[in-house]
């Protein structure tokens, strides 16, 4: 039984309880109709044994009774089952009818009074009725006897009538059963949606978006730990800009610092005399080289944080073509990838592709592409720059024939300083694809790393679900 979810913990106790209830007022009906129906059919039973009294005579000396049969003939077709009946003294001297009939286990007999009971006859189950009548003018028997009159009636008409009728409120009940099971289940889901729907909602979100969770739509029920959850998440956003910012600090502040280092080191490199000198002076430029790069990715990553804390606090996103951000930053590579004698273009369609987004982030972000893809690819690889519309949104992208990225390295791209394969060969801080993934992010586009071909090479690829063609 799997109660730790709502839903079932509130079937599996409201569904058993109202199949309960129903069979326990089914139960109870059932009682009830037995018992009316029995004194339904009892009253009839009292009225043939009334009437019998009325035509029994002692005229004769004996007993003797007019038209019996005719009546019980009547009551036969009435009641859809056998009738039997029997009339005779107290004394048991004289007697008209089926002898025989079961007698009931009480025998005090009031006078005029009817006593009904249950006796076996011949193999049949019958609802009998008996009756004493004390001697009177009209009825005189020779030792002062009382008459006593008994009428019996095979159970199988009522019997059958009951069954029908139970039949009935059988079906009834369980139609009614089945009603209550639905609407159940209906309310349980029709309560629980708002629940469902706030997760989608959350599920969808871009994993920077801090932005408290609307309770508005919620149950009362659950009001509080969303009112919970979302102070959590106000306290750690606060966290992470407090970290952010004494990052972005720290960048800024490294800058000029390493700025007058490098131009010292140049300085000291133009002063060396020996060679062994000169090349300890490289390395200490390379070194230098590499922390300015560093800072310098820091510190864009500091300003694409800031972007998206604009835009959650409602600055709103402008229209871009894709196909121009990409001539730009081709444009600002050209001399790189020209040094290493690559093979760099521009596949782009004659028509704008315009996006929701923010020009300079999605800039930022198709250079980090490009910059590695022209860094990791050998000399005279093939590089290609590309916009296009697909049934999923539209797509800016970056193809190499380079190394390509294996399996474990492409899942763990965009998590900061983390660096693959061929990062390891070259200088590089292992931000770039960190940042690219939180422009991602804040564009409402999705990131995927793709190898290019089956022999290598990769492809790198923003999609942006809001523009369809
Ligand atoms: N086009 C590519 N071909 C092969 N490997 C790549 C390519 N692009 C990225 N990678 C791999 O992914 C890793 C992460 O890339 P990312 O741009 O995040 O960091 P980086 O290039 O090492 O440093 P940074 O860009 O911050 O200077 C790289 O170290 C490299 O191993
Ligand atoms: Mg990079």
């Amino acid at each position: 039984m799997a109660l730790n979810s709502i839903r079932s913990t509130l079937l599996w106790i409201l569904i058993p309880a109202v199949v309960l209830t129903s069979g326990l007022s089914l139960w109870v009906s059932s009682v009830e109709l037995t018992d009316r129906v029995n004194a339904a059919f009892d009253r009839a039973l009292a009225g043939a044994l009334q009437s019998i009294a009325l035509n029994v005579n002692t005229e004769s000396g004996g007993l003797a009774m007019e038209q019996p049969f005719y009546m019980l003939e009547f009551i036969e077709l009435a009641t859809d089952s056998r009738v039997y009946f029997r009339v005779s003294t107290e004394d048991g001297l004289s007697e008209i009818g089926y002898s025989e009939l079961p007698m009931p286990e009480d025998d005090l007999l009031e006078d005029g009074r009817p006593l009904f009971y249950s006796g076996e006859y011949f193999g049949e189950t019958l609802r009998l009725a008996i009756m004493a009548i004390g001697p009177s003018e009209r009825l005189q028997t020779p030792l002062d006897s009382r008459i006593i009159i008994q009428v019996g009636e095979s159970t199988t008409g009522r019997d059958e009538f009951i069954r029908r009728v139970l039949l009935q409120t059988v079906r009834k009940d369980f139609a009614l059963l089945l009603l209550f099971v639905f609407l159940i289940s209906a309310g349980a889901i029709l309560a629980l949606r708002p629940l469902r729907e706030t997760s989608e909602i959350i599920h969808q979100r871009a994993s920077g978006n801090l932005q408290p969770i609307d309770e508005a739509t919620l149950p009362r029920e659950v009001r509080p730990l969303i009112r919970a959850i979302n102070l959590h998440m106000e306290r750690y956003a606060r966290k992470t800009t407090t970290q952010q910012q004494f990052l972005d600090d720290t960048s800024h502040q490294l800058r000029t610092p390493l700025s007058v280092l490098m131009m010292q080191v140049e300085y000291a490199k133009s002063l060396a005399r020996s060679e062994e000198m000169q090349e300890v002076l490289e390395a200490i430029q390379q070194r230098l080289n590499n922390t300015i790069q560093l800072t310098n990715q820091m510190m864009a990553l500091g300003r694409v944080h800031d972007a998206a804390d604009k835009l959650r606090s409602g600055e709103s996103l402008e229209e871009v073509d894709l196909c121009e951000v990409a001539r730009d930053v081709v444009n600002d590579f050209l001399a790189a990838a020209r040094e290493k004698r690559q093979d760099f273009g521009l596949d782009l369609p004659d028509t704008p592709i315009v996006i929701r987004g923010i020009g300079w982030l999605l800039h930022q972000a198709l250079s980090n592409m490009v910059n590695n893809a022209i860094k990791y690819s050998p000399v005279q690889a093939r590089i290609t720059v590309s916009a296009y519309d697909t049934e999923d949104g539209a797509v800016l992208q970056v193809e190499d024939n380079g190394p390509g990225m294996s399996a474990e390295d492409i899942a763990l791209a965009g998590h900061r300083f983390r660096r693959g394969a061929a990062g390891r060969a070259q200088h590089g801080s292992g931000l770039g694809l960190a940042i690219v993934q939180t422009i991602a992010d804040i564009n409402n586009a999705h990131m995927e790393i793709v190898p290019a071909t089956a022999d290598g090479g990769l492809t790198v690829r923003l999609t942006f679900p809001q523009h369809s063609s």
